[in-house]
């Protein structure tokens, strides 16, 4: 973890923005997995980490902003807990960690809110995204289940936020490191890349280096030679010829700090001229979208700046036609581009998706559309700097999409549905890097990491 003063600070800044009230914080605990002791790795809630810095399950954490006090709620450890997992430090020491010197025992965590409730105090809590925290907050807040998620603090979610998506010198070191082991990542991945191995055996050998840096992947490996299947995971299907593999894989750090990178590769190291003519469409339109990021431009705009060289792209290739802005701004792209351009990254790869989309990466002007390609735009408003975040344009040749469209002839006048044919088994292809807005305009995280045709191909492989 940072030192203390970091999450002192973090947590009297977001005192400020609250006003009044006590603050929840639930840290997440052990899941079972197939029975309560053989537990799902452990990931801590992202929004604890950065308040408190504590990694470790079983842990709450009470903010009385009226009377300006920090409770560490936990257990202490008991014999057989050092028994079974050897000597653990005291609550005491847990919380000094994070500069709070008051502890109370778990069972005491209703008691202490319920307290406060009956003074009349506001409780604010963040919109919880586990069913254990769901029925705990339910039960000590004595409202229905399907109701805790929508009573959420919007005052709290709005100040951690506000927190939250500029990332500090601190953090973007750390970014830039998980950045740093997702490349070596990518590079494993198309060096191993070839006939007669599995997909499953490539993806075990980049998981295996994100946990051999010290932490762990950031999210499912995809590695997949069905690309057009956006978050597509590993089978046990043997690579061929000829074939494009999309990999979209990246580590967090021992802090929990993510990378997050795309890259697509032949099996067999040399693209086809069709795979070639398709992955330089992508590579066009990532270059030019990440060229216009600075502050003050909404990524919603850079999201159909990247869409109109996509568009572009296609009508050379012969797949679309018409006017280039109309066929973006009626979604024609939309049938070989499904999803957004990028998302917000840090503590969690869709950084803070679980605070709500709409608060993270909108705003009062910029409102998340319903419509299909954009509902899955995460980010959309103004760009500021600090923001860290993805750019990851891609094509997407989806037989069941194609074949709906053209049996209901729709946009027709920029799809030329006769020349598609041919793509139906192209899969699909995808180039993501990370960047940081700065005050002049933007930063790539981590080194550059091979992404032209040639380099790609230069690549030796295993
Ligand atoms: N890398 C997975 C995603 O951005 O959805
Ligand atoms: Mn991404």
């Amino acid at each position: 973890m940072f030192s203390f003063d970091v999450y002192k600070e973090r947590r009297n800044k977001l005192k400020k923005a609250v006003g009044s009230g006590l603050i929840l914080f639930l840290g997440n605990e052990e899941i079972g997995m197939n029975y309560r002791d053989n537990t799902y790795h452990f990931r801590q809630d992202s929004s604890f980490l950065y308040f408190f810095g504590l990694d470790k399950p079983g842990l709450a954490a009470i903010i009385n902003v009226d009377e300006d006090t920090e409770i560490i709620i936990g257990n202490e450890p008991t014999i057989d807990d050092i028994v079974w997992m050897g000597t653990q430090p005291s609550l005491t020491d847990i919380a000094a960690q994070t500069g709070i010197s008051k502890v109370a025992a778990s069972d005491s965590f209703g008691t202490l809110i319920k307290k406060s409730m009956s003074s009349g105090q506001t409780i604010h809590y963040l919109p919880p995204y586990r069913s254990d925290a769901i029925i705990k907050l339910g039960s000590i807040l004595e409202i229905p289940n399907i109701e805790v998620k929508e009573r959420a603090s919007v005052k709290l979610i709005k100040a951690v936020i506000a927190q939250r998506a500029y990332k500090s010198a601190i953090e973007v070191a750390e970014i830039d490191r998980a950045v740093n082991i997702s490349n070596e990542m990518h590079l494993a991945a198309i060096r191993y890349s070839k006939e007669n191995v599995t997909e499953k055996y490539v993806a075990g050998i980049i998981e295996g280096l994100a946990l051999s840096a010290g932490g762990n992947i950031a999210y499912p490996v995809i590695y997949t030679v069905n690309g057009q299947t956006l978050h597509n995971h590993p089978t046990s299907d043997i690579l061929k010829k000829g074939q494009l593999v999309l990999c979209d894989c990246g580590a967090e750090t021992a802090m929990h700090y993510a990378g997050d990178l795309t890259r697509t590769f032949p099996v067999d190291q040399k693209f086809t001229s069709l795979q070639k003519e398709v992955y330089e469409i992508v590579l066009k339109a990532e270059q030019a979208a990440v060229v216009a990021l600075k502050p003050g431009i909404r990524f919603l705009d850079v999201h159909k700046f990247a869409c109109e060289h996509l568009v572009d792209g296609l009508k050379q290739l012969g797949l679309m036609k018409g006017d280039v802005k109309d066929a973006v701004s009626e979604g024609a792209h939309t049938l070989f581009f499904q999803c957004g351009l990028g998302h917000m990254m840090g503590l969690d790869v869709h950084d803070m998706e679980d605070l709500g989309e709409q608060y993270v990466g909108y705003s009062e002007g910029v409102i998340k559309s319903k419509d299909f390609g954009l509902k899955s735009l995460r980010l959309g408003r103004e760009l500021e700097a600090g923001f860290v975040l993805t750019v990851e344009p891609g094509l997407y040749f989806i037989p069941e999409l194609i074949d709906m469209w053209k049996a209901e002839g729709k946009l027709k006048d920029f799809i030329n549905y006769d020349k598609l044919d041919a793509f139906r088994d192209f899969g699909g292809a995808r180039i993501e890097e990370n960047f940081l807005i700065t005050e002049s305009g933007h930063q790539l995280l981590g080194e550059p990491l091979i992404k032209s045709v040639s380099d790609i191909e230069g690549l030796s492989r295993l």
